[in-house]
């Protein structure tokens, strides 16, 4: 079975994008043939600055590598190096409806906050149905907000065998429930575009200083509070165990633990739990060479499996000339 699944290179990787996706595809790679990549193309609707966009993709991979992703076991990859995956989109959106397009989430929050989009963002669900596709994908690890774009895909796919014969996998959505929508510092979904995020990479200071700024209520010290309604906790307890968890509820519900507390030992998790990776990632920060390799590598033998899909579809659809 294929697992694949992708982040953009469009802002420094945070612990909704480790919790939601990242720790999926480190678990996955040792039991499937995982495909994990870098948007680049994706991240085009919003990066207009060439140099940032190109650094940004190293880091990513970087950041990957850091995280435990293996290319000893995974194919990890840059979505450009596979320029098929293009040919694939198009292909593809000659079979999208526009109505399925419009209502996808990306393009309908930019027009109902009355900001005009372009062409690419409208049409990103297709490129994302592209990338899934050309690698006849079976699993796709992502966190909730991207359900709708696997089942978008799975939508395309089915009207392509219909039309033209079986040809595409249809792909399934992994979702893990207790992870699914990972809470920022202001409470709402944790997203590189709400800056609210609590980044893995970053200097202590400013991860202490991130964690210090989490929203919660004005309950005093003395008196006793809700973890269920507290970010606080809610972040805390992806990083306890069951029995630190249980013990940090308590605290909560006798009353007596400031919030400044909780946020403290937040601190301490989130230290701890990243420490190898973090120590890892300056590491290879020295050696960029060796991510630049692992990419290259990975491109090839991701390539070649694009190449037959694209074969397969080319033939279907009758623009394959011999
Ligand atoms: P962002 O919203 O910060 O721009 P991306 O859209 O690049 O993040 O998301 C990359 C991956 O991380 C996707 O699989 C996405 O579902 C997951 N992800 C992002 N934010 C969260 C979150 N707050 N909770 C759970 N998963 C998330
Ligand atoms: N759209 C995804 C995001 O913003 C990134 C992505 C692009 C992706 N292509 C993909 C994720 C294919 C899974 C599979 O997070």
């Amino acid at each position: 079975m294929r697992a694949l699944s992708g982040v953009q290179p469009s802002g420094k990787i945070h612990i909704g994008n480790y919790f939601g996706a990242i720790r999926q595809y480190v678990e996955l790679q040792h039991e499937h043939d995982g495909f994990f990549f870098i948007a680049n193309y994706h991240a085009l609707t919003s990066i207009r600055d060439g140099e940032e966009l190109h650094r940004q993709t190293l880091e990513l991979a970087a950041d990957y590598l850091a995280l435990g992703l293996d290319p000893q076991k995974a194919t990890i990859f840059v979505q450009s190096d596979v320029p098929e995956v293009t040919e694939l989109t198009w292909i593809l959106s000659t079979l999208t409806p526009m109505g399925l397009l419009e209502r996808c989430h990306a393009y309908k929050d930019k027009v109902t906050q009355g900001l005009s989009a372009d062409h690419g963002l409208f049409a990103y669900p297709v490129l994302m149905a592209a990338d899934i596709l050309i690698y006849d994908s079976h699993l796709v690890p992502v966190g909730q907000d991207q359900k709708q774009h696997v089942e978008v895909t799975r939508d395309i796919a089915e009207r392509f065998n219909n039309t033209y014969g079986q040809t595409l996998v249809l792909p399934e959505p992994l979702i893990l429930e207790d992870t699914a929508v990972i809470v920022g510092v202001d409470g709402r979904k944790m997203s590189k575009s709400y800056d609210n995020t609590i980044c893995i990479f970053d200097p202590e200071k400013q991860v202490r200083k991130r964690i210090m700024s989490i929203v919660t209520d004005s309950t005093p010290v003395e008196d006793p509070k809700d973890p269920e309604k507290c970010s606080v906790y809610a972040l805390y307890s992806l990083f306890a165990d069951d029995e630190q968890r249980a013990q940090m509820s308590q605290r909560y519900i006798r009353g007596g633990m400031g919030y400044g507390e909780a946020k403290k030992e937040l601190f301490g998790q989130f230290m701890e739990y990243f420490a190898e990776a973090r120590k890892r990632r300056e590491e290879l920060a020295q050696d960029m060479g060796y991510v630049m390799t692992v990419l290259k590598e990975g491109a090839s033998r991701a390539r070649e499996v694009a190449q037959q899909t694209m074969l397969r579809v080319r033939k279907a659809c009758g623009v394959y000339m011999g």
